[in-house]
């Protein structure tokens, strides 16, 4: 899909009567990259010099239809010919186009389709317009047409939503003219054929009028601004379809101008690399090697997490034996399992039946001996080393040569826990994240002795499990935890310095997290942190400025958030509003530690968290941790509710530049050169001009 590629054999025309064919050959997915664009502009041009041609069946090779504008070419020059004018040039064809759609006809596709005179689809082919989930909008007559073919309620909900539509729905809607099937080539002489003898119509999009509405497009602009107030191309999709009541030319040269100024947002970006990203974190050597079988996984543990887990596992057709050491944790276990299970049936995301034969793949115990014949055990149970031990020197004795011994701990040494067994080659962390059957996050920690068939098993279980793994070295907290325990604290420093939670809540909500860590806080409870700063006193370096006094002091009211209605908000009254009890408490412990207060503005916020954040996502990277930038921006977009929208941590660096951050961070150490200390590889970077999308290229 390079742009400089030839246009050789990726567009052919082929005569079979006087149907022509044009078939589009560019994998993976036939993207409407440079040498596909000028194709179909020859192909065109050559069949009607031709002259004998009387109809046109337009497919597509292998596994798709095709899936869109070649992403990678955004925010490069344009190289004519553009795709509108390609499309515009089919519309007007004089010879009847007919595409013919298997696979998943997206974005630049499906605007193929729409501007072809019929689309006939294969059975199982999806078509949509995806284009808002990558920060743009159809940029090639997708808010024109579809509204002509259908009406502007559908297409716009189709439009702002990204989703696929079934071949079933677009027909029922008109955005598709017919169901059949046979392969592209036979189905595209067949319909051409028919479009010949009459009995399958043709008409032009552009020839269709669109029944104004305007009342949908006042309440979806309503809906945005309030549900997604950060986000640009949604309210320029809407804008376009309103204007696809008027002339079609009008309508598209509004839509190509919305069309570069979402290209050229950030935002865009940002949502590109979330997208690249997804896919580019298992496309490492380790993800790639011989696995090893996997048909049963036991689960210890019947908590939230192991059952989280066992879900996931069950409804990706795993059979699961879980393990819990008492009877009334057992069938909590499975309580929790079948109400997950049910939750997914009644949000339409799983049929009864598929629920019922995940149940009947559970098998309960308290015996730890029925894991002897599983391929693979997931250990679930609460973060203590000693017992973490003691669990895996018992695996040892009991599972099958060659099963691996997965821990899901979220921060301690696996090394350590594989040392408790003689065969370390099988043991890996496998972190999940709450609730584990909904966050899409896998962390698949390596540890030193780690075989390379468990590691690659690992990854072929996140694809299973349509979770993003993403490879993680050990060292406490892994990728994601380490670097939340480094910046939290920043939030922690600036209460004590004179921000009040709510505002620090507020700035990072407006900076496009769902909520800002006091209320994620509250929702996870207080006591969580407070057990671990306790067990964590005896180590903490005096040198260090503590930050918890203030959250200690608010567990030892007994209010430890959502759970007891009181925490740094009071939650008896719906809405949460700032807990004044806290606020005195903040207020005390700012006098005794005689804390230098000063304003801080909302940017400053964001400015201090995010900086803190990139700091330790840094070393993460310089240590080995993460092997690259974009592992740790997808485990915070998928684990952590990093706004997408924004890359991730280190893709948001970028934007700031090594530089500026260096200069952050040598201001802010002059309150504190302990905790502000610039990383040695973003000193490197600054020095040779280099950018974490670099290193990523690099790696
Ligand atoms: N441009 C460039 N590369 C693309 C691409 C595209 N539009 N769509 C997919 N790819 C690449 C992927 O990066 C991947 O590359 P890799 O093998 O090197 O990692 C490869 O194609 C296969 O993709 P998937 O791994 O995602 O394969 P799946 O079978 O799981 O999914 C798919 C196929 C449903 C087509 C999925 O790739 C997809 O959703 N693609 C994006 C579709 C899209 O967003 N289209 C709109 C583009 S914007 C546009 O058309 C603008 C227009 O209006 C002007």
């Amino acid at each position: 899909m390079d742009t400089a590629a030839t246009t050789d054999n990726v567009v052919t025309v082929e005569y079979v009567g006087d149907v022509a064919l044009i078939c589009i050959d560019n994998p993976p997915v036939n993207a409407t990259g440079y040498p596909v664009r000028a194709g179909l502009d020859a192909a065109l041009k050559e069949i009607t010099a031709g002259g004998t041609a009387k109809a046109i069946g337009l497919y597509c090779a292998g596994r798709t239809f095709v899936a869109g504008a070649d992403i990678r070419e955004f925010g490069k020059p344009p190289r004519e010919p553009i795709l509108p004018a390609v499309l515009n040039s089919i519309e007007q064809n004089p010879t009847p186009v007919i595409a013919v759609i298997h696979g998943t006809a997206l974005g630049g596709g499906f605007e193929l389709a729409l501007s072809s005179h019929a689309r006939v689809a294969i059975e199982g082919a999806r078509v949509g317009l995806p284009e808002v989930l990558l920060g743009i909008l159809p940029g090639a007559g997708g808010t024109q047409r579809l509204p002509r073919l259908t009406d502007i309620p559908w297409a716009l909900e189709v439009i702002l939503s990204g989703r696929q539509v079934s071949a079933a729905e677009a027909l029922e809607k008109g955005a598709i003219d017919r169901i059949t099937t046979g392969t592209p080539r036979d189905v595209a002489i067949a319909a051409a054929q028919e479009v010949i003898a009459g009995t399958l119509p043709t008409r032009r999009t552009c020839d269709l009028q669109v029944t104004p509405d305007d009342q949908v497009l006042e309440d979806a602009a309503a809906m945005l601004k309030a549900k997604q107030p950060h986000l640009f191309s949604p309210l320029k999709c809407v804008e376009a379809v309103a204007a696809s009541t008027g002339p079609l030319d009008a309508g598209l040269k509004f839509e190509r101008q919305a069309f570069f100024d979402c290209i050229e947002t950030p935002q865009r970006s940002g949502l590109i690399h979330a997208f690249f990203g997804e896919r580019a974190v298992s496309n490492i050597p380790e993800a790639k090697g011989p696995t090893r079988p996997l048909e049963s996984i036991g689960v210890i543990g019947g908590g939230t997490m192991g059952s989280g887990i066992a879900t996931a596992l069950l409804t990706a057709g795993y059979a699961v034996t879980l393990v819990e050491v008492a009877q009334d944790g057992l069938d909590r276990g499975v309580a929790t399992i079948t109400k997950n299970l049910d939750g997914a049936v009644s949000r339409g995301k799983m049929s009864a039946q598929k629920r019922d034969a995940a149940l009947s793949k559970l098998l309960p115990t308290l015996k730890m001996d029925d894991l002897a014949p599983v391929d693979m055990v997931i250990e679930a149970v609460f973060e203590e080393m000693a017992v973490k031990k003691e669990i895996f020197t018992k695996l040892d004795t009991i599972c099958k040569p060659g099963a691996i011994l997965a821990s899901n701990t979220s921060y301690l040494d696996v090394n350590e826990i594989a040392a408790a067994t003689a065969r370390p080659q099988d043991v890996i962390g496998l972190h999940f994240f709450s609730p584990a059957h909904i966050m899409r996050l896998l962390e698949i920690v390596v540890a030193d002795k780690t075989a390379a068939d468990v590691t690659a098993t690992g990854f072929l279980l996140a694809k299973k499990l349509k979770k993003v793994g993403v490879r993680a070295g050990v060292c406490d907290g892994f990728i994601g935890n380490r670097i939340l325990a480094h910046y939290r604290l920043v939030a922690d420093y600036m209460v004590l310095d004179g921000a009040s939670p709510e505002q620090i809540d507020h700035a990072l909500e407006d900076f496009g997290f769902a909520m800002g860590p006091y209320k994620v806080g509250d929702l996870a409870g207080l006591d969580i942190g407070w057990a671990t700063r306790k067990r964590k006193a005896a180590t903490r370096d005096p040198e260090q400025r503590y930050a918890g006094t203030i959250a200690d002091r608010i567990c030892e009211q007994g209010w430890f958030g959502r759970k007891t209605g009181k925490g740094y908000y009071l939650y008896d009254t719906g809405a949460p509003v700032p807990n004044p009890g806290a606020l005195r408490i903040i207020d005390d412990v700012r006098k005794e530690e005689g804390s230098l207060e000063h304003p801080f503005t909302d940017a400053d916020i964001v400015d201090r968290y995010m900086t803190a954040m990139i700091v330790e996502a840094t070393r993460v990277v310089e240590d080995g941790t993460a092997r690259r930038p974009v592992d740790v921006d997808m485990v915070f977009l998928f684990g952590y509710g990093f706004p997408r929208f924004r890359g991730g941590p280190l893709h948001y660096a970028d934007t700031i530049g090594a530089k500026t951050l260096i200069e952050r961070i040598e201001h802010y150490a002059q309150e504190d050169d302990y905790y502000w200390q610039v990383p040695a590889l973003l000193r490197k970077m600054a020095a040779d001009g280099t950018t974490f999308a670099d290193l990523n290229k690099e790696s």
